[in-house]
């Protein structure tokens, strides 16, 4: 991807997930409603999610941006906020848009979305209450410019949620969801798997946390872990609130193939075990979220 040109990546970026929302809206609509039982958002976001809606309230001005297919965006036009949503990918928004349109009249807020270049935006000045930012600040390589403009945008006392990866995944982290994904049931059968370890030997753990990092999957696919985004808006805010993730429990999650009879209890259980060890810092957590106040 070298001799590729920024304008190239980005249209790359759009697409990969514009494609990817749309698959993953054919199988549930872009609703929180629906989202909140996946299996992976039950595991790992539900409870963080309804938790951020609790704090939205009627007439509040929102805006998300990397909302892709806006269901966090029309969640918070649904606790009556007046949202605008904003992403890169066309693909994602128009699908964001026509699914609002079809429920308009069920939603006491409003929602419009734009598309914009995260790396490059301008926003207006004091102008909402909350901003959110899901899973967009490591795929960012201009993070200094869009956390001063998030900054600028919020109303004084205004909230900024951001959830996103932190920083390099621990060895620790690789070799345990490496280790329950060699023997649980995945995509991978256990032949494969198999003759993946003989093969790679001392250099799996390598191959794993290409896996959780999603190295490849991107063009810009932790292009922002090289920066520190906590500090960067440590910098600029009052941190009311800090939430760190489970370590290894959520690449499990996504590579588990079983009934949800078996995955639900067994995920549940790891999800408890892992919070407690990362709350007591024997395993370092790869996700954290923050509530951040302008200050
Ligand atoms: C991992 S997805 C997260 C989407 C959504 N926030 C969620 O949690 O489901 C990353 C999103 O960020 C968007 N994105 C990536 N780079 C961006 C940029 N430079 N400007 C705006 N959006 C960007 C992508 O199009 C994609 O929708």
């Amino acid at each position: 991807m070298n001799d590729t040109t920024y304008e190239e990546k980005l249209k790359a970026e759009a697409d990969l997930w514009g494609d990817e929302f749309a698959q993953l809206a054919q199988s549930a609509p872009p609703d929180w409603r629906c989202y909140r039982d996946l299996r992976h958002n039950v595991i790992m976001h539900t409870a963080d999610v309804d938790e951020l809606l609790t704090h939205i309230k009627p007439g509040m001005r929102a805006l998300e941006l990397g909302c892709a297919t806006g269901w966090i965006s029309l969640a918070m036009a649904q606790q009556g906020a007046v949202v605008t949503g904003s992403d890169l990918s066309e693909k994602a928004l128009s699908i964001a848009r026509h699914y609002y349109e079809s429920i308009k009249d069920q939603v006491a807020g409003s929602v419009e979305y734009h598309a914009a270049d995260m790396n490059a935006i301008q926003l207006p000045e004091n102008t909402y209450d909350v901003i959110v930012v899901k899973s967009v600040l490591h795929h960012l390589i201009n993070l200094d410019h869009t956390i001063t403009e998030i900054h600028k945008a919020l109303k004084p006392g205004g909230i900024l949620w951001a959830s996103d990866t932190d920083g390099d995944e621990a060895a620790s982290t690789v070799i345990i969801a490496g280790g329950l994904c060699l023997v649980l049931p995945t995509a991978t059968s256990y032949a494969d798997k198999l003759q993946a370890l003989l093969k790679f030997g001392v250099r799996a753990p390598s191959r794993v946390k290409a896996s959780i990092q999603a190295e490849g999957l991107s063009p810009f696919e932790g292009a922002g872990r090289e920066h520190d985004w906590i500090k960067l808006i440590e910098r600029q805010f009052t941190i009311e609130k800090r939430v760190d993730a489970p370590a290894f429990t959520g690449y499990v999650t996504a590579q588990l193939k079983a009934p949800d009879w078996f995955a639900l209890p067994l995920l549940k259980t790891f999800r408890w075990i892992d919070q407690r060890l990362v709350n007591r810092k024997l395993l370092h957590n790869t996700g954290v979220i923050l509530y951040a106040r302008k200050k």
